[in-house]
This record gives structure tokens, C-alpha cells and sequence, in this order.
């Protein structure tokens, strides 16, 4: 392993030439936290515009899954591209759509038959099951979860609460929604312990939501992401999934699972949900299905999925390209990826445990295969959050070589290719313990 290698000053020339082009050019919305320029990539290494090569902790926010550029990935792209490249499915056939519905129809936890809508993005999968949510049940209200990020189009961003940046000056949002607190256990929102807690976020929806404010019968869907992601990489319990899929259960409400950032394979199963055991009645993923093409799916029980012909379409979701994508990014993860990823992630884990104990610094480290956060505080006892620190971080791993991503307030988020190694893996966790012996205070 010869990278992470860096032979400029960052960012280097031909780097600062395109930074300049694109900050003229492109909408200031976007995040951009660090100049980094890709020119080409190969599993967990990224390369930019000077040469500089990088290790990737972030495989485009948990997308390219089988790691950048799979040979196989590309070889079925190019072959599906000789053939044709679009077709709209909402329209007419072809082979390979239905072949990947079945698959994962297939893959997803729960018995019988099941149907799959297709998009192109995590945020177009939150749109439709938000939509036959409520077109199944009739319901309108819908309950999200402070610290959840579901996308950025209206109806999914009105189940986000992550960053008010997000909501500002684009009410009014969809009405109806309603947030409560997630099963953080780290920062309990009602100041408990876990362990003697009885599940407070749990009974809180029962006793108080549903006395007080929104009839359960009036709810058609429960939005959880089975681990936060955007939110700061956070694992509920056990008992809060479990507690959600029961009450859902009793008031006849649909329980939606957005596995758009931990589906796929990356926590070691297929799906967050199954460590859990909750079989969720919709289940929505993105992002890793296919190595980086543009593709989402939403998949249910036929008896869910009820809408008639034009109730819901759109024209690229399911592109061949992207089915045959997420077709080979599927083999791969069965045969080796997906195992790969619990067993890295479960190394990098203990190793990170470890380092908690020697830094202060390390409040929380949490997560399952290679979902991976570490919570950055100002100390472990009072634990109060050093977003200061984390950001430092972030810029600092950057000019060692190292792409990594905050997520949260004040996490560090661990996402590489399914393909990392433990090499790879021990080269990040050197790099980062570096960072924890420099401290916050050296800029
Ligand atoms: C859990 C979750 N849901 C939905 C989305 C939105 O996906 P997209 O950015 O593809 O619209 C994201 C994106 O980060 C996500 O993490």
C-alpha cells in the first residue's frame, strides 16, 4: 500500500485552477469543507487533479460501495451502454429492471411477496414512501425524528430535523409532521440512563404525542433511520427500533425504514434493520446500491405497495445502467464485501474503544461494520460537544492525506469502500490517533 501520498502544497495547482472555475460557476449551497479535486479513484484510494494520492474514509458519502471504479462495475456499465442506455421504465420493459426488484425483493427482511418503486436518489425514496404511506393508509400525519436527515425536496426535507440551515426560509414545510427524539442514548433527551430508562422515547410517543397531540389513528408513518447518519452516526438501542416497530403495530401506522446510508451492506448485514430484527413495511435505500450510479428504491409488501398506474413515476428512476450497477454491486457485496465490512469495521471498532480510553477528547465511539462515529467533546465528564476540534480535525487528515467527513454537531464519520482493508484501516486509525495526540490546540 503506497498511499496516502501527497507531493503539492494542497490545494495543488491544477486544483486551485478548478476551484476557481467552480466557485464562478456553481450554486453556493453546496458544503464544501476541503479542496479536494478527483481525478480518478481505485477502491479506498482517490486521486486528484496534482497527483496527490488519498486514502478515503468517505467513498463519496458512503456511495461506492464496491470501492472507486470496481472493474465489474464498470465492465456491466460499458456493456449495458453498447445495448441502450435509457429506455424509460415508467413506460416500456426491459430485462434488467424487474431482475433487480426481484433481487432485492428478495434481500429485504420480512416474508411474501413484495413490489419495488425506483428512483434516482435517497431523497426521491423518502417522496415515494412518504406518498404511499399515505395513499395506502389514508392517513395524512407522519412522525421523524429529531436528528434524522431523510433528503432535501420538500416532503423529505420536511421529516428532516438535522440542520436548521436546512429549514431556513423554506417554510412552510409539508404540514402534518411531527418530530420527536430519537433513541440517543449518549445525549438522552430526557436526561436518562440507559438501562433504567424503560425506553422514555419510546412511551413518551404513547403517553404524551398520542394523548395530547395527534391521534394515533390519524398517523400514517413512523421515518427512522435504523442509525442515524447525517445526524451523527448514532446507534439507537435495541429496545427504541423494537419499541417502534410494536407501537406502529398496535395503531396500525406503517414503519419506514430510510436505510438510504446504512442499507447495503455497509453495517455488516444488507440492512440496519435486521440487527435490530424489526422488519420494517417500507423499506427505502440509495446511496451504496449501486457503486456511485444514481439509483433508489423503496420496497414493501405487495398489499402496501397498492397504488394504481400513474399514482407515482418518474422517467430515469431504474435506469439500465444503474440496474445493472446495483446488480453487480449486489454479487460483490454477497460474495465477500458485506462480511468484509463487519469484519473491518468490528476491528476498527475495538482499536477506536481502545483510543477512547487514552483521549479525553473521544466521548462516544459507536457503530456497526463500517458505519462508524466518534463523538469529539471538550472532556468525558461533562461531555459537551467540541464541533471546534472536529472541524480542525477534518481539515488537518485532509493535508496528511486522509478524506474524512463530519457528521452530527460534532462527529467524525468512518465510511469507506466495503472493500477496505485492515491495512487501510490501520493506516486512518494512525492518522486519526495522530490527531488526538496533537490536540485541539495546535491549528
Ligand atoms: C438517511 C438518508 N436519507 C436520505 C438521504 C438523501 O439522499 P440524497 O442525497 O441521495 O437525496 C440521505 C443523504 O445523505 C441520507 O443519509
Amino acid at each position: 500500500m503506497n498511499y496516502p501520498k501527497i507531493i503539492t502544497k494542497l490545494p495543488g495547482p491544477k486544483a486551485k485552477e478548478i476551484i476557481e472555475r467552480d466557485s464562478k460557476v456553481m450554486s453556493p449551497s453546496y458544503t464544501r469543507g476541503y479542496p479536494f479535486v478527483m481525478k480518478r479513484g481505485r477502491g479506498a484510494m482517490a486521486e486528484d487533479v496534482d497527483g496527490n494520492q488519498f486514502l478515503d474514509l468517505t467513498s463519496g458519502i458512503a456511495t461506492c460501495s464496491t470501492g472507486h471504479s470496481h472493474p465489474e462495475v464498470v465492465k456491466a456499465i460499458q456493456a449495458q451502454a453498447e445495448d441502450f442506455i435509457h429506455m424509460s421504465g415508467t413506460d416500456f420493459y426491459y430485462s434488467v429492471q424487474s431482475e433487480l426488484a426481484a433481487k432485492l425483493a428478495s434481500l429485504v427482511p420480512g416474508d411474501g411477496p413484495k413490489k419495488v418503486f425506483f428512483g434516482n436518489s435517497g431523497t426521491e425514496a423518502i417522496e415515494a414512501a412518504l406518498k404511499l404511506a399515505r395513499y395506502h393508509t389514508g392517513r395524512q400525519d407522519i412522525i421523524a425524528f429529531f436528528g434524522a436527515f431523510h433528503g432535501r425536496t420538500m416532503g423529505a426535507l420536511s421529516l428532516t430535523a438535522s440542520k436548521v440551515i436546512q429549514h431556513r426560509r423554506f417554510a412552510p414545510l409539508l404540514p402534518g409532521v411531527v418530530h420527536v427524539p430519537y433513541g440517543y442514548c449518549y445525549r438522552c433527551p430526557y436526561n436518562l440512563k440507559y438501562g433504567s430508562c424503560e425506553t422514555a422515547c419510546i412511551t413518551w410517543i404513547e403517553d404524551v404525542l398520542f394523548r395530547r397531540d395527534i391521534p394515533p389513528d390519524e398517523v400514517a408513518a413512523i421515518f427512522v433511520e435504523p442509525i442515524q447518519g447525517e445526524g451523527g452516526y448514532v446507534v439507537p438501542p435495541v429496545e427504541f427500533m423494537q419499541g417502534l416497530r410494536r407501537l406502529a403495530d398496535k395503531h396500525g401506522i406503517l414503519l419506514v425504514c430510510d436505510e438510504v446510508q446504512s442499507g447495503m451492506g455497509r453495517t455488516g448485514k444488507m440492512f440496519a434493520s435486521e440487527h435490530f430484527d424489526v422488519v420494517p413495511d417500507i423499506i427505502c435505500v440509495a446511496k451504496g446500491i449501486a457503486s456511485g450510479m444514481p439509483l433508489s428504491a423503496i420496497i414493501a409488501s405487495d398489499k402496501v405497495m397498492d397504488w394504481p398506474p400513474g399514482a407515482h413515476a418518474n422517467t430515469f428512476g431504474g435506469n439500465p445502467l444503474a440496474c445493472v450497477a446495483a446488480l453487480t454491486t449486489i454479487r460483490l457485496l454477497e460474495e465477500g464485501l458485506m462480511e468484509n465490512a463487519a469484519t473491518v469495521g468490528a476491528y476498527m471498532l475495538e482499536e477506536l474503544w481502545k483510543m477512547q480510553r487514552r483521549y479525553p477528547q473521544i466521548g462516544d465511539v459507536r457503530g456497526l461494520g463500517l458505519m462508524i462515529g466518534i463523538e469529539i467533546v471538550k472532556d468525558t465528564e461533562k461531555r459537551e460537544p467540541d464541533s471546534t476540534f472536529r472541524d480542525k480535525m477534518v481539515d488537518r487528515l485532509f493535508e496528511k492525506g486522509l478524506l474524512i467527513l463530519g457528521c452530527g454537531a460534532n462527529s467524525l464519520r468512518i465510511c469507506p469502500s466495503l472493500t477496505f482493508t485492515r491495512e487501510e484501516a490501520s493506516v486512518a486509525l494512525e492518522l486519526i490517533e495522530d490527531q488526538f495526540r496533537i490536540g485541539p490546540d495546535r491549528s
